[in-house]
Order: C-alpha cells, then structure tokens, then sequence
C-alpha cells in the first residue's frame, strides 16, 4: 500500500463485525452506505466538493470563447477558454440573484450575459457591466466576480476542484497523467467520439465498487471476458489513483487482435474509471457521478484519434462491445446489487482477495472503502 491511511480506528461496524484495514480479513462496508441519506449528504461534502473531478478534455474547447457546462455533484459549473487562451471554471450562477448563467456547449461572445437582467462577466469572470447600477450605493464591481473553481489539466484531460482551498491536483495525482500517455502518447490531442449518459438505480460508490475488481468477468461478460486474458502483466497501486495491465486475446468476432495487445484500466479518485481496449487507440473515461444517494449518473467519454470514430473498423467494434454490451451487463448488476443493499437478508460480505494480489482480487475495491472511510472521517473531525 503506497499510503498510511489516517483513520483513527474509527472504522464502521456492521452484521459481520467491524471493517478493518487488512483487505483480507475484513468485512465490506455495511450496506447502509449504499442507502443512508445522512451518509450519503457527508459524502458530498467530505468528498464530492473537494477532490479533483473530471470534467472534459482540452479538446472539447478548442479555440478561444468556447465552452461547456458540467454537473460536479449537485453543482453546476462553467468551463471557459479565455480569449487569452487560458482555460478557467465559474460556479454557473450569477452574482446578481442567483440565476444560471449558461446551458450546454458552444461559443460564446465577448463574455457570459445573464439572461435574467443582463449582468454581464467577461471571459476571465469579472463582471463588466450591470445596467442601472449607477446610483446604488457602495457597489464595487469587482466585488461582483464570478466564483472561480480550481482548475487543472493533465494529459489533456480537465479536472475542476470546488474546494477554493483544495490540495493543489499535482500533491496526489501527479503522476496519474504520465501513466496514462505512457500507454497513450498522444491522449493530448484525442477527440470525444461518443459521449454517453446513463441514468442508474444505484448508489454512485456501487457502480465504482464493480469497475474496481476483474473477479466477476468471467461469469457476469463472457464475451468481454473472449478478449480479456486473465494474466495481469502491470499493477500499481497510487493513493489516488491505481493503473492495471492486462493482456488481450485473439478471437472476439469482429475484432482483429494481435494476441497480447495491452488491455488497460486506470481508477481514480473519487470516481473516475478507464479503459483502453485493444485494437484501435481509445481511452475509454467513465465518470460514476452521485446523483442522488441511490442514482447515479454515469458518463463515458470514448476519446480517439480525430477522424478514426467513422473510419476504424476496430474502434466501431469496440464501441458495441462496450455500448451494446458490458456496459448493460454491469447496469443491470448494480442495479440488482443495490436492491440487495435494502435487502433484509444483506449486510456485509467479505473481499475475495489473495495475497499474491491475482487477476481477480478485490483489493482495489477495499483501497476504495478505505478512502471513503478516510475522508469521512477527516471531514467529521474537522467539522466536529
Ligand atoms: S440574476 Fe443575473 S442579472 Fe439578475
Ligand atoms: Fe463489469
């Protein structure tokens, strides 16, 4: 483990007995923080509104006055390129009352007018005009500044904060782009093909939780599991984020493999899963957004070389294997996982870890409790 982790012995107990940190002799997490509003609200504040979220890539901005708006949580967020080239986050909200400032992707003009009465913010956030504020008393427009949002870029790919006194994105993450364009030199310049949305019945972290451990892809995908051989040739295991290597096997119809092309999954915290299957360049990014404590709005972004989206026989079958396919699989199993979290005869299970740290284990998924467990718990006591 690369990191101590600062929990105080304060771990949760549950049927099963008390979560502990060894991942095999541990109960899981005890099904009420797949279910409990209460858990589910620290979450979001121990969490959701301070840890680095992927957001985009450079490329969806890819001239001066574009942008798009995204959702971190439950907030609504804009991500501008400034006309000096620079790319910056605003919470989406006016300074005047409140209301929204702009819906979906596109270009802007020479800045973000309010379409309620007219304030209007330049690209860099300050506000420039506000009609018949002239005779108000001790109004500084300056003062008026959009909220700017911490913001970063690594290997191309945009990451927001909401916390203005977050960790800066290099202290845990640092490393997690170099892995990335070592498999993929050229993720700078990649383009999104697809971008997905899929509304789940289940809480955020159960959709994590599945993305986190190969044990079920044998029985739950036997056809993903035609191209996965179950041989891990790379595992590391950062604080933040963890990188794994598979190896892919030849005889997936409609996918012309070399046997032994890499098969890679990255996994960031807090939500933040990718693939990059065989058989065509693809960074395959999906976001497990909490959306409520028993919905999840899930995101994939399929990023490619421009122009191979339409062109690549390979990357076509790699987007229904994983559209059509593996990606139903695993909705429909969380799904079913997340109604046995409110069943009756459920409470905690046990990790099938081994530690020789096998193709199958299921030690990411407890590095993954073990932080929740560890940000909760710094939040309590800060707030406490
Ligand atoms: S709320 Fe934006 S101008 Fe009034
Ligand atoms: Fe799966």
């Amino acid at each position: 483990m690369a990191h101590n982790f600062n929990l105080k012995g304060n771990f949760p107990r549950g049927a099963r007995g008390e979560f502990r940190p060894d991942s095999l002799d541990s109960p899981t997490l005890p099904a009420r923080y797949y279910t409990d509003p209460e858990i589910y609200r620290r979450e979001l504040e121990a969490i959701h509104y301070r840890s680095w979220c992927y957001v985009g890539h450079v490329t969806d901005l890819d001239e001066p006055r574009s942008y798009f708006t995204d959702r971190v949580a439950d907030q609504s967020i804009i991500v501008v390129r400034g006309l000096d080239d620079e790319i910056r986050a605003f919470f989406n909200v006016c300074q005047h009352r409140g209301h929204h400032l702009l819906e979906g992707r596109g270009k802007l003009g020479k800045g973000i007018s309010c379409p309620y009465h007219a304030w209007f913010y330049d690209l860099e956030g300050s506000l420039v005009r506000a009609p018949h504020t002239e005779t108000i008393a001790n109004f500084n427009t300056q003062e008026f500044h959009l909220k700017s949002i911490p913001l970063a870029i690594s290997a191309g790919l945009i990451y927001v904060n909401l916390d203005a006194e977050c960790e800066p994105f290099e202290q845990h993450m640092g490393g997690f782009g170099p892995s990335i364009e070592s498999q993929i030199p050229d993720i700078g310049n990649f383009v999104a093909a697809h971008r997905l949305h899929y509304d789940i019945d289940a809480n955020w972290k159960t959709v994590v939780d599945n993305f986190s451990e190969a044990y079920h892809i044998p029985v739950a995908h036997p056809q993903l599991a035609k191209v996965l051989d179950q041989g891990m040739d790379e595992f590391q295991e950062e604080y933040r984020w963890s990188y794994i290597r598979y190896r892919s096997r030849t005889g997936f119809e409609g996918l012309d493999l070399e046997p032994g092309l890499p098969y890679i999954a990255w996994q960031a915290w807090p939500h933040l899963c990718m693939l990059s299957l065989p058989g065509s360049q693809n960074l395959i990014v999906l976001r497990m957004a909490p959306n409520g404590v028993e919905r999840c709005a899930e995101r994939v972004d399929i990023y490619t070389p421009k122009g191979d989206a339409e062109n690549d026989p390979n990357l076509l079958a790699i987007r229904d294997l994983f559209m059509n396919m593996f990606n139903q699989e695993d909705i429909a199993i969380v799904e079913s996982v997340q109604r046995g979290f409110n069943s009756l005869g459920y409470d905690q299970g046990r990790y099938v870890c081994d530690a020789a740290e096998s193709w199958f284990t299921e030690a990411l998924l407890h590095w993954f409790h073990m932080q929740i467990l560890e940000a909760l718990d710094a939040f309590d006591r800060k707030t406490r």
